[in-house]
């Protein structure tokens, strides 16, 4: 069964039972902060869960494109991937809203599709449901449901880690889940959200709602009986496009890192991200890199557009942004392949530099290198470990010319061990490495904001002055509903009835400026969020906030909640300018600005 196939007969089925059928979301999400890219079906409903008056259907289904990078280490086996599409169906609202639905239904729909849609054989097929566990009561209405399903193998009772879903931020929703497993692989998991998370605990929610979702990568592999899913057809013109550019022989891992770091950056970039030093932008240079390097090793040179064909050949009717932005990908990545490629030239000079010394004394050559100078070659150049030693192989086969056979042997063996010790310390640095930047990402979203780079911080110091100057102007009436910021620009969505005059616009503009050339100073202090309200602060109040909220000053201008990061004085800003004053939605106004 093509993917194309099970796809359809997914949304199909879905459609049948009641639910409307969604367009996936951008790969970047809309006015959501907390994350860089989107990772999973739910993504863009969050706000239906808590609110399901705002949902128009309470019953939705989606083909979602998503994008993980936790696991990008492990790419390359058989199950991860960075790229990879989420089946889900969505219920919003229950019991209240009409035709909302809950457990029954979504166990029933699960294996109903499994069976008799897709005609797995029964016996293929367990599941797993919430036993209890940290304060959470055992799923007792989802056992007892799976109990009455005729032919189900098995029900195996697990805990939190593997049995409960939650965004764990402040106000998100989560609760147990029921997990259909085929041949021992985890395909469907159902999340039934009863709970909300607030101030550390999860309290049963007002309104439930049903999120579930199926790797449509892991259901092809099954549905077309492959091992992995690399051998489906949502990868086999990948690989065999990759298979047919190279002119060495590689590790199989290395043609898989090839593909699916690739068929990520298509999607990125077609999602509107370029490669850049931070955030969104920093995750795609190192896909495009790391594909390139691995593509290094197998002997190729500038063909990632090459394999981007491929891609967009895959799924050009499914998503048909990738088809739209063609040259837009193709242009991106061949920049990006060159620029990177002239870093590496650099690098590899650095590595030719080690060219031995032969010790009198002890009779051995010597390197004078090791793992550690390897690892900042790495970390300056991208230049990768693999790399290094088969060049530093190239120059020690130069160095054994003329060595006597009998003392080669010894030299070779003498080399073999160096390299394995060079290699033990480059890895040591990079676990430490991994160690301090794993830290860092935690900082950064833990602030709620996925892009804290320096400039980044500029702009949302600028976002306050903006709002503050908009409610100077405009009136009280402005709050924010919506703000999105990168490297480049702010964006920023507040409530107001009409378009903004140009004598209005310069006006705003002018009065950040002001604000930013009497360098006021930015301070930062926790407090409670009735203090926050009490003291006058700016805050998105029917959002998540935890006990304890940041409060940010801007002399006597400005006072916000806000989880930063921010700059120290206004005065860092530069010139703030409005670029673009349009609608965003009924009675909300966008405006990007940027500052030069
Ligand atoms: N949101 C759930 C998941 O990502 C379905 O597994």
């Amino acid at each position: 069964m093509a993917s194309k196939e099970i796809r359809r007969k997914f949304l199909e089925f879905m459609e049948s039972k009641g639910h409307k059928i969604a367009p996936s979301s951008s790969l970047v999400p809309e006015n959501d902060p907390s994350v860089l890219f989107t990772t999973a079906g739910m993504q863009q409903f969050k706000q239906y869960y808590l609110n399901p008056g705002v949902a128009k259907n309470s019953r939705i289904a989606t083909s979602q494109k998503c994008v993980r990078t936790v696991d990008i280490d492990e790419v390359g086996d058989s199950t991860h991937l960075t790229f990879f599409e989420m089946l889900g169906n969505f219920s919003f609202g229950y019991p209240n809203k009409e035709n909302s639905y809950f457990k029954k239904e979504t166990i029933e729909y699960a294996w109903e599709f499994l069976t008799e849609e897709l005609g797995v054989d029964r016996t293929r097929i367990y599941a797993t449901y919430f036993k209890g566990e940290k304060g959470v009561p055992e799923d007792k209405e989802s056992l007892e449901l799976l109990k009455t399903i005729k032919g189900l193998k098995e029900i195996k009772p697990q805990g939190f880690e593997d049995n409960f879903w939650s965004l764990g931020t402040e106000n998100s929703p989560g609760g147990p889940t029921v997990e259909f497993y085929i041949d021992e692989i985890e395909i469907w998991n159902c999340v039934f959200n009863e709970y909300v998370f607030r101030n550390g605990k999860y309290e049963p929610a007002e309104n439930k709602g049903v999120d579930t979702g199926m790797g449509l990568e892991r259901l092809a592999t099954i549905m077309q009986g492959k091992d992995n899913v690399y051998e489906t057809d949502l990868f086999t013109p990948i690989i065999k496009k990759i298979e047919l550019l190279a002119t060495k022989s590689g590790v199989v891992a290395n043609v898989r890192i090839i593909a699916d770091h690739i068929k990520a950056s298509v999607f990125i970039i077609a999602d509107g991200v370029v490669p850049s030093n931070v955030g969104r932008g920093y995750v795609l240079r190192r896909l495009i890199r790391r594909a390139v390097r691995y593509g290094k090793l197998l002997g190729i040179v500038f063909f990632t557009s090459k394999i981007a064909e491929s891609v967009i050949e895959i799924y050009k009717d499914v998503y048909p942004e990738i088809k739209k932005n063609k040259e837009k990908i193709f242009g991106e990545l061949g920049k990006e392949e060159e620029k990177f490629g002239k870093t590496l030239e650099k690098g590899l000079q650095e590595i030719i530099k080690f060219e031995p010394k032969f010790n009198e004394a002890t009779g051995f050559l010597e390197f004078g290198i090791n793992g550690q100078a390897l690892f900042d070659i790495y970390q300056t150049y991208g230049f990768p470990l693999e790399m290094s030693l088969e060049e530093l192989d190239k120059i020690y086969s130069k160095h054994e010319i003329g060595i006597p056979a009998d003392f080669k042997e010894d030299l070779k063996k003498w080399f073999e061990e160096e390299k394995e010790k060079w290699k033990n310390q480059f890895q040591e640095e990079l676990k430490k490495h991994q160690k301090l930047s794993k830290t860092a990402s935690a900082g950064m979203f833990k602030g709620g904001l996925a892009d804290s780079g320096e400039e980044a911080a500029k702009l949302h110091t600028a976002t306050h002055l903006l709002q503050a100057a908009l409610r100077e102007v405009l009136g009280e009436h402005v709050t924010q509903k919506g703000s999105n910021i990168t490297a480049e620009r702010l964006r920023f969505d507040f409530s107001h009835p009409e378009k903004l005059t140009d004598e209005q616009k310069k006006k705003v503009e002018e009065i950040v400026n002001e604000k930013i050339k009497e360098n006021l100073p930015v301070v930062c202090e926790e407090m409670s969020v009735e203090e926050a309200k009490e003291k006058g602060a700016l805050g998105v109040f029917d959002e998540k906030y935890g006990d304890k909220v940041k409060v940010y000053s801007i002399g006597d201008f400005s006072k916000e909640i806000c989880g930063g990061p921010h700059i120290k004085s206004t005065g860092e800003l530069g010139h703030f300018e409005i670029k673009k004053e349009e609608a965003s939605s009924a009675g909300i106004r966008r405006i990007k600005s940027v500052l030069e």
